[in-house]
Order: structure tokens, then C-alpha cells, then sequence
């Protein structure tokens, strides 16, 4: 999807201009109105639409303006106007008409500030993201048409620069939603590391971990998912340094990048298990985190650790009931194969807080069916050892459209994760399912300010109801994640 910011609309097929719920036409619409002597207006009256978010108009060929439709597209309540309602009804915009035959779409947003048009670009680049390349039989006219967004503005050169970090972070979070998409035939370990190791090009430091540096490291927990899997588990460590202070305290983000979740010995249902290509989602937030801060040049030192396996059933897979020593030190009786995210985890943040001492550390993981238990679909949970963290995601979170809920991480329910065999078991029962699975990951932290976000039901969606996030991978954390570095810890 190609970006550009002009001064004037000039000749176009479609000029998409807003419209506030219950408002006479104002601005840019007022002006087109006019020119189409009340066409516009006159239309409006004949139908239903009042300016409603996600909603829009389209007025063919009316006489007087260059264009074959204009579109009126619904902003919502002139009162909660802000820029994740100008984004959602730009992408409605970019839906209404991607179908239509036209290749260019021109957003007219004159009146409104330069950093708003650079918004317009971003949420134009978000919607019109699509996972088809093995699509090889799509009729050409179930195929997007809309190649271009061309979006009005009277400050085009500020724009433009307003543009440039958000389309970084746009290219973030789409390298994301495709990690999250590709199955998992495609996207073993080794092919993820690559698809990491090829983001040194951004000025990423990348190196992939292999089988025998994790043995001599002794992560046995990671390890022991990853032992029924022909593919070779991975670790892969990618930094940033865009302090000032290259040698500042950085802060860490861990994901968990369980490539194929079958549940391994404790196998799941086959209803719904082609689901569990996407349980590297964590893995891909990090990583799209990691080319977000890199892309737009981030004033902050940062670590991004991913674990990748497969949790197959095999001759060679861990057994319940198995002990394993993670690298801590501590010994884990693995109750369940499938509660295996955590197996992972343990590792990967032991190891980081021991080799970068990071000022804090975020882990995003698809973690727990029960988190979508607790929340339903739109939102994730966090979970924290410490309020400066957690607020620092929270505050983030409504700039950002993704959607996170504090949860509680009780001590007193700490010891449903004791082993009489082991220091710790990896499964207790439904109970709390979500909190003892961030106990667990809490004895692994080892004192570090520490935030766990379980983004189970936020990694992929179906009948998306959100224009800038279609169906399939989300990219979920990407952005709220960039944001909360931005506010809170860029120099
Ligand atoms: N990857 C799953 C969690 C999951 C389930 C995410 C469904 C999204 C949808 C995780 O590895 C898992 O299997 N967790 C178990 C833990 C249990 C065995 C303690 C679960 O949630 O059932
Ligand atoms: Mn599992
Ligand atoms: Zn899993």
C-alpha cells in the first residue's frame, strides 16, 4: 500500500471525507457539498447514515467533483473524535471501497493537523494488511483494487515527517501479523531465527541461540518441550541500543514462541488444534517490538529474548509426571505437557535477567486458554510484581486500541504450584488457571520489576470488528509496547 500526502485532492476515483455523528457536513465535506450544489447533503437526508463510526455513504458520480464517489465516512461523536477513532474510520474508508475497481483512495483531512494525515496513512497501512500469499485461485474481483492512499493535508512536508516513525512501527507490526499467520510447516524455529536474524539490516544486534549453547547453558525446562520436535529449538536474542548511554541498564522483553502447540504427550483435542500455529505470538510481539524501535531509531536500550520450539508427542517427547532442572537451578515436575509456554519461559527469563540485568522485563505469551475465560477476546492480562510497570502498560494501552486488565497475582495462592516431588510444578487445575501460570513464571524472575502479559485471547481474531486489524494475526503488543517505550523509558 503506497502512502502519499498532497496539498489538494485533485483527480480521483474516490474522495473519502469525514462526517460527525449527527452533525451538519463541516469542513472538507461542507466544501465538496457545496461544489456539488448540496448533493452531498441532499443524499445524507435520503438515507440512514448520521455520521455513526464505522459507517459510511457513498454518493456516485455527483456532478461537479472529480471523482467517481465520494465517499462520507462516519467519525463518530465530534466528543471521543481522537486518533484511534480518525484511524478506525479511515480503515472503514479503505474497506468500504477496496473493492470497488478503483486503485486510489484520496482521504481529504484539510483542517486537521499534519500529525492527524500522518495518522490517517498509518491506519490506511494497518487495514489494508492481508495474509494471501497461498492464495493462488482468488477471482480478480474478490482482490483489493485500492493500491494507494493519498490523504489531503495542509501541511504536507510535516506529515510526511509525522509519517515516518508510524509507518516504522506499521511495517513492525505487519512483520508481526505475518510471523503470527504463516503455519507451522513454514515457521519452525530455525526458519523464525532467520526471519529475526534478517532484521540486522534495521541495525539490530541478533544472535540465534541452537540446541547445544542452550545445553550448556542448562535450559533444561526449554529444552524438554522442544525434545519431541524434529526441528531444532531455538533461542533468539536481539538488541537495540539507541540510548545515548549505549551502556545503559536496558529494559527486556521475553516471548513465547511455541511454534506448534499440540500439547505434546498430554495432546489436545484435534477440534481446533490448527489454532496453535499462532502460539508464537508472544515470540512475534517481541520481535516486531524489536523492528518497531529499531525502525523509527528509539532512544532506548532494549532486549528482545524469544524461546522457540514445537511441543510435538513423539518417542523422545517429556512425559507427564517428568522432573526436569530449569537453568535457575530449580527443579519443575511437569504435571502436564501442555501447560509447556511456561516451561519455556522459565528459561528465557532466567537467562535474561542473569545476563542483562535489565532495569525491568515484559514477557508477552499466548499462555493460557483460561485467560479467555477471565476476559473474553478483547482484552489480555497482565500481571506484575511491580505498579510501575503495570501502569506503565496501562497508561499506554488506550493510546494504542489494544486493550489490556490488570490481574491479580495473590501470594496466598502461590503454594496450588508446589510439587510434593519438585520446587515446582507446572499445572494445578482450573483454578485461577491464568494466575498460577504467572506464579510459575514469577519464580523465575528473581526479584527483577517484571510484567507478564497473557495475550491468549488477543493474539488472533476472527470477525474482526476493528477496521485497522483485520482477521488473523493481530501483531498484539507491538503497539502497545512501542508506546509505553516512548512514554515512559526513551531518553
Ligand atoms: N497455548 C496454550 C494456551 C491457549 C489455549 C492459548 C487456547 C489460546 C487458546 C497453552 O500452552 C496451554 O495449552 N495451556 C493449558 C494449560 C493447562 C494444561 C494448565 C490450557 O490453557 O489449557
Ligand atoms: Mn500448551
Ligand atoms: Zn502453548
Amino acid at each position: 500500500m503506497k502512502i502519499e500526502f498532497v496539498a489538494e485532492a485533485g483527480k480521483s476515483p474516490v474522495i473519502a471525507v469525514l462526517v460527525h455523528e449527527g452533525q451538519p457536513l463541516a469542513g472538507p465535506a461542507a466544501a465538496l457539498d457545496a461544489r456539488t450544489s448540496g448533493a452531498l447533503s441532499r443524499a445524507m437526508k435520503a438515507s440512514r447514515f448520521n455520521g455513526a463510526a464505522v459507517s459510511s455513504l457513498a454518493v456516485m458520480a455527483p456532478a461537479g467533483v472529480d471523482a467517481d464517489q465520494v465517499l462520507l465516512t462516519g467519525a463518530g461523536d465530534a466528543k471521543t473524535y481522537d486518533d484511534l477513532a480518525l484511524e478506525s474510520a479511515v480503515g472503514h474508508a479503505y474497506h468500504a471501497v477496496k473493492l470497488s475497481g478503483a486503485d486510489t483512495l484520496t482521504v481529504d483531512l484539510t483542517g486537521e493537523t499534519p500529525q492527524r494525515a500522518a495518522r490517517a496513512g498509518f491506519a490506511a497501512r494497518l487495514a489494508a494488511y492481508r495474509f494471501d500469499k497461498y492464495r493462488t485461485k482468488e477471482k480478480p474481483e474478490k482482490k483489493p483494487s485500492i493500491t494507494r492512499v493519498r490523504v489531503v493535508t495542509d501541511d504536507v512536508k510535516a506529515a510526511q515527517a509525522a509519517f515516518e516513525p508510524l509507518s516504522a512501527v506499521a511495517d513492525a507490526v505487519i512483520f508481526a501479523r505475518d510471523l503470527v499467520s504463516e503455519p507451522a510447516n513454514v515457521l519452525y524455529p530455525e526458519e523464525f531465527a532467520r526471519r529475526c536474524k534478517a532484521l540486522k539490516s534495521l541495525g539490530l544486534e541478533v544472535e540465534i541461540l541452537g540446541e547445544k549453547e542452550m545445553e550448556k547453558l542448562g535450559m533444561r525446562t526449554l529444552l524438554a518441550v522442544g525434545q519431541g520436535s524434529v526441528r531444532e529449538s531455538q533461542l533468539a536474542v536481539m538488541r537495540w541500543n539507541g540510548a545515548a548511554d549505549k551502556s545503559a541498564q536496558p529494559i527486556a522483553f521475553v516471548g513465547k514462541g511455541v511454534c506448534f502447540d499440540t500439547g505434546g504427550i498430554s495432546i489436545k483435542p484435534a477440534e481446533g488444534m490448527e489454532e496453535m500455529k499462532w502460539d508464537m505470538g508472544g515470540a512475534a510481539a517481541v520481535a516486531g517490538l524489536m523492528h518497531a524501535l529499531a525502525g523509527r531509531k528509539a532512544k532506548v536500550n532494549a532486549v528482545g529474548v524469544l524461546g522457540l520450539v514445537e511441543n510435538m508427542p513423539d518417542g523422545a517427547a517429556q512425559r507427564p509426571g517428568d522432573i526436569v532442572i530449569s537453568m535457575s537451578g530449580q527443579s519443575v515436575e511437569v504435571i502436564n505437557t501442555d501447560a509447556e509456554g511456561r516451561l519455556v519461559l522459565a528459561d528465557a527469563l532466567w537467562y535474561t535477567q542473569e545476563r542483562f540485568k535489565p532495569k525491568c522485563m515484559i514477557d508477552l505469551a499466548t499462555l493460557t486458554g483460561a485467560m479467555i475465560i477471565s476476559l473474553g477476546l478483547d482484552y489480555a492480562g497482565v500481571f506484575s510484581n511491580d505498579d510501575a510497570v503495570a501502569e506503565a502498560i496501562l497508561a499506554a494501552s488506550p493510546k494504542t486500541g489494544e486493550n489490556v486488565w490488570r490481574m491479580p497475582l495473590p501470594a496466598q495462592y502461590d503454594r496450588m504450584i508446589d510439587s510434593a516431588a519438585a520446587d515446582v510444578k507446572n499445572a494445578s487445575g482450573r483454578a485461577a488457571g491464568s494466575i498460577t501460570a504467572a506464579l510459575f513464571l514469577q519464580r523465575f524472575v528473581n526479584g527483577t520489576p517484571w510484567a507478564h502479559i497473557d495475550i491468549a485471547p488477543t493474539a488472533w481474531v476472527k470477525d474482526s470488528k476493528r477496521p485497522t486489524v483485520p482477521d488473523g494475526g493481530v501483531g498484539f503488543g507491538v503497539r502497545l509496547l512501542d508506546q509505553m517505550v516512548a512514554d515512559r523509558y526513551e531518553s
